[in-house]
């Protein structure tokens, strides 16, 4: 049955028209199978790049990071926080219905996983951050969602505190935090984006952190229930 809805949509006919033309021996539901069933088996990672400032080195590291995680087989979605949609909770709408912020907050929350990628600013996190969680449901948001932090910094702290205090908040919010963390520090001086991280210990605990985060997603983690 819904493979037959499928099958009505005009842009997966013209996918599948081609993949016919290419694979013709094989059946067209067949490959749809696949395809669900390969999915359907895929952690999902939302890596969130929690500034607005324009042009920011935040951004540009979540980048690098996500192909990291897709080659290890997770499908991976990059959100950036100068896309949250500020115009609209202007005048403080905590708890109204805004459509803007609730596909946001989907975006960032239809997944298994979410690493934060964080900026220190005046030694703790952006200010936007603070606002994009408290436009987020309570409490069932971060509810048993596992995480993972990497800091950045100009300074020689590499985020630490501003990681620290996101975690705190997390940990209030009941979500599974990963203890591994990656702190940056001096950024400028040890990242371009031609190649990556000249520090040959920043590479390798970033790589560690990575691995053992897509393994750690692969647990299914007790659902929890706040009665
Ligand atoms: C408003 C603001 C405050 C900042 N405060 C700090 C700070 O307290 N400590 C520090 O090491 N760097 C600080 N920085 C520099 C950033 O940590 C640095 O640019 C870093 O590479 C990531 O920030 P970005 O993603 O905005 O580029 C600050 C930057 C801004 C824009």
């Amino acid at each position: 049955m819904f493979l037959e809805k499928l099958g009505t949509n005009s842009r997966i006919n013209l996918f599948l028209v081609s993949i016919n033309d290419t694979f013709g021996w094989l059946n067209k539901y067949f490959i749809i199978r696949l395809i669900l069933i390969i999915s359907y088996f895929m952690k999902t990672l939302t890596i969130v790049a929690t500034t607005d400032r324009p042009g920011s080195n935040t951004l540009r590291f979540a980048k690098h990071i996500k192909p990291m995680y897709e080659e290890l087989g997770l499908s991976v979605k990059l959100i950036s926080l100068e896309d949250f949609p500020i115009a609209d909770v202007a005048g403080g709408r905590y708890g109204a219905d805004i459509p803007s912020i609730k596909k946001f907050n989907d975006d960032v929350l239809n997944t298994d996983g979410i690493l934060f990628v964080i900026p220190e600013y005046n030694g703790s996190f952006p200010g936007i951050f603070k606002l994009f969680i408290d436009y987020l449901p309570f409490p069932n948001s971060f509810l048993g969602m596992p995480m993972a932090f990497v800091g950045i910094a100009a300074g020689s702290f590499g985020g630490l505190r501003a990681v620290e205090q996101a975690e705190m908040i997390v940990g209030y919010r009941n979500a599974y935090v990963f203890p591994e963390r990656v702190f940056i520090a001096e950024f400028n001086k040890v990242y371009t984006d031609q190649d990556g991280l000249s520090k040959p210990l920043y590479k390798q605990l970033l790589k560690s952190q990575v691995k053992n985060f897509a393994t750690y997603l692969d647990n299914n983690f007790p659902k929890l229930d706040l009665g």
